[in-house]
C-alpha cells in the first residue's frame, strides 16, 4: 500500500514544505492534491531558499516524479513563473518529470478581479482570502462552466476561452458590482503563450499514478493549508474553497482508501493563522508578537503577518479524526525557547460551559474562551538538537503532553529551518 497522505493540522502554514521534503527521500512521485498558488511551501537547502505555490516541494529531490493533481486549481501564468524560478535554480523542470492533471481547473484574471470584488463587499465580514481567485474558480468548477488544464493542448481555441471567461467575469464585474471591467487587452496572446509552453506537461495524472501504484511505488500526496481551512470541514466561511483533508487527496489525485497507508499530520508547537476567523488561543499580546518575530511569521504568498497563539489542543485532536492521522510532525519547536511557561488550550469555555470537542458553529468557536494547561517553558537554544535526548527536560515534557493529548505517535519534530536542524523520534 504504497501511497502517504501529507495533511495540515491547523490553518496551513504548519512547515508541510519541509516535511514533504522529508518524505520525499522515500518517495518515487509527489503529488498535489487540492488548491492553486493559495499555498506557499518554503524549503531551504543550503543557500537556497525554494517558496514553491503550485509545483510539489518534491521538485528538489532530482529522481522524483511531480504531479499536479485534478483537484488542483492553476493559474497558467503563475506555473510558467515558478517553472522558470525553479529552471534558473538549476532544477530539472523537463516534463518528464512534471504532469499536470489536465482535469485540473484554470484560474482567469476573472477569477483574481471577482475574489478581489467579492472581499471588497464583504467589508467588515471579509474572509481575507490570498486573493488569487481560488474560490471563484472553484464556484466555476461546481457550476460546470470552468476551464480544464487539458484545453491548453490547442492554444489558440484556449486563450479564446479565456478571453470569453474573463468577459463573463466582466458583467458581474460592472453590473452587479458597478466596477470597471477586467482589461482584455494582450491577453489572449499571453494565454496562448502559456498553454503553448504548458501544454507538454497535461496529461492524465490517474492513469500515471495507477500504474506507478500498481507497480509498487512510493507515492506522497501532498497537502496545501490546513485541516480548519477545508471547505467541509473547517471553520466555515472563513475557509479556502477545496478539500484540505484526508479525503481531498483522494477525490483530488483519483484513488482508493486501500492504497492509504500513512497519513501525516503536520502541526505548529504553537498555532498561527492568515486572513480572518475565528482563533480561541490567538495573542494580541507581547507574547504573541515574540512568537511572530522569532518564527518570522510572516505568509510566503502575501506577505501578511500571520496571528499567532498557544497550541490547541481541541484543533489538534479535531485533525487527528478527520484525517485519522496516523502520525504527527510537530514543527518550529525552537521558537518556543526562552519563554517561561507554556500554555495549550485543552478545553474551551462557551458561554460558561466548558467543552472539549470542537464546536460544529463557527460563530460558537468565535465565542470560545480557552481554557489553558500551563507547562514549565525553557531557556536554552534547541536548534542544534539532533535526538531526544539532546532536549531539555522541559521540552521533553512539553512533547510528551502534545502526543497525549492527540493520541497519535510525533515522528519527527524540527527545531530549526535547515533541512538537517530535525529529531527523528
Ligand atoms: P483563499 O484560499 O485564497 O480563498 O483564502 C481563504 C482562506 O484560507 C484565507 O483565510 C486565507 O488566508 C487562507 N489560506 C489560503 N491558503 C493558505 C495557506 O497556504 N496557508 C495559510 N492560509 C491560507
Amino acid at each position: 500500500m504504497p501511497a502517504t497522505v501529507l495533511v495540515g493540522a491547523q490553518w496551513g502554514d504548519e512547515g508541510k514544505g519541509r516535511v514533504a521534503d522529508w518524505l520525499a527521500r522515500e518517495s518515487d512521485a509527489t503529488a498535489r492534491y487540492a488548491g492553486g498558488d493559495n499555498a506557499g511551501h518554503t524549503v531551504t537547502v543550503g543557500e537556497h531558499k525554494f517558496k514553491l505555490h503550485l509545483i510539489p516541494s518534491g521538485i528538489i529531490h532530482p529522481s522524483m516524479q511531480c504531479i499536479l493533481g485534478n483537484g488542483m486549481v492553476i493559474n497558467p501564468i503563475r506555473l510558467v513563473s515558478e517553472l522558470d524560478m525553479l529552471a534558473e535554480q538549476g532544477i530539472d523542470i523537463s516534463p518528464r518529470r512534471i504532469h499536470v492533471s489536465a482535469r485540473a481547473h484554470i484560474i482567469t484574471p476573472g477569477h483574481l478581479e471577482l475574489d478581489g470584488a467579492e472581499e471588497r463587499a464583504r467589508g467588515g465580514e471579509s474572509i481575507g482570502t490570498t486573493r488569487r481567485g481560488i474560490g471563484p474558480a472553484y464556484r466555476d468548477k461546481a457550476a460546470r462552466t470552468g476551464l480544464l488544464a487539458g484545453e491548453m493542448i490547442d492554444p489558440e481555441a484556449f486563450a479564446d476561452r479565456v478571453r470569453a471567461a474573463v468577459q463573463q467575469a466582466s458583467r458581474l464585474l460592472v453590473d452587479y458590482y458597478g466596477l470597471d471591467a477586467a482589461p482584455t487587452e494582450g491577453l489572449a496572446e499571453q494565454y496562448c503563450g502559456a498553454a503553448r509552453r504548458l501544454a507538454p506537461y497535461v496529461t492524465d495524472t490517474v492513469a500515471l499514478l495507477h500504474k506507478m501504484l500498481e507497480a509498487g511505488q512510493r507515492v506522497l500526496c501532498e497537502g496545501a493549508q490546513g485541516t480548519l481551512l477545508d471547505l467541509d470541514h473547517g471553520h466555515y466561511p472563513y475557509v479556502t474553497s477545496s478539500s484540505a483533508t484526508v479525503g481531498g487527496a483522494l477525490t483530488g489525485l483519483g484513488f482508493g482508501p486501500r492504497y492509504v497507508d500513512r497519513v501525516v499530520g503536520v502541526a505548529k508547537a504553537y498555532c498561527t493563522r492568515v486572513g480572518n476567523g475565528p482563533f480561541p488561543t490567538e495573542l494580541n499580546d507581547e507574547v504573541g508578537e515574540r512568537l511572530r518575530r522569532a518564527g518570522s511569521e510572516y505568509g510566503t504568498t502575501t506577505g501578511r503577518p500571520r496571528r499567532c497563539g498557544w497550541l490547541d489542543a481541541i484543533v489538534l485532536h479535531y485533525a487527528v479524526r478527520v484525517n485519522g492521522l496516523t502520525e504527527l510532525v510537530l514543527t518550529k519547536l525552537d521558537v518556543l525557547s526562552g519563554l517561561d511557561e507554556l500554555n495549550i488550550a485543552t478545553a474551551y469555555d462557551v458561554d460558561g460551559k466548558q467543552t472539549t470537542a470542537m464546536p460544529v458553529d463557527t460563530s460558537v468557536v468565535r465565542r470560545a474562551r480557552p481554557i489553558c494547561e500551563t507547562l514549565p517553558g525553557w531557556q536554552a537554544d534547541i536548534s542544534g538538537a539532533r535526538r531526544l535526548q539532546d532536549l531539555p527536560e522541559n521540552t521533553r515534557r512539553y512533547i510528551a503532553r502534545v502526543q497525549a493529548i492527540s493520541g497519535v505517535p510525533i515522528t519527527m519534530i524540527s527545531v530549526g529551518p535547515e533541512r538537517d536542524q530535525a529529531i527523528r523520534t
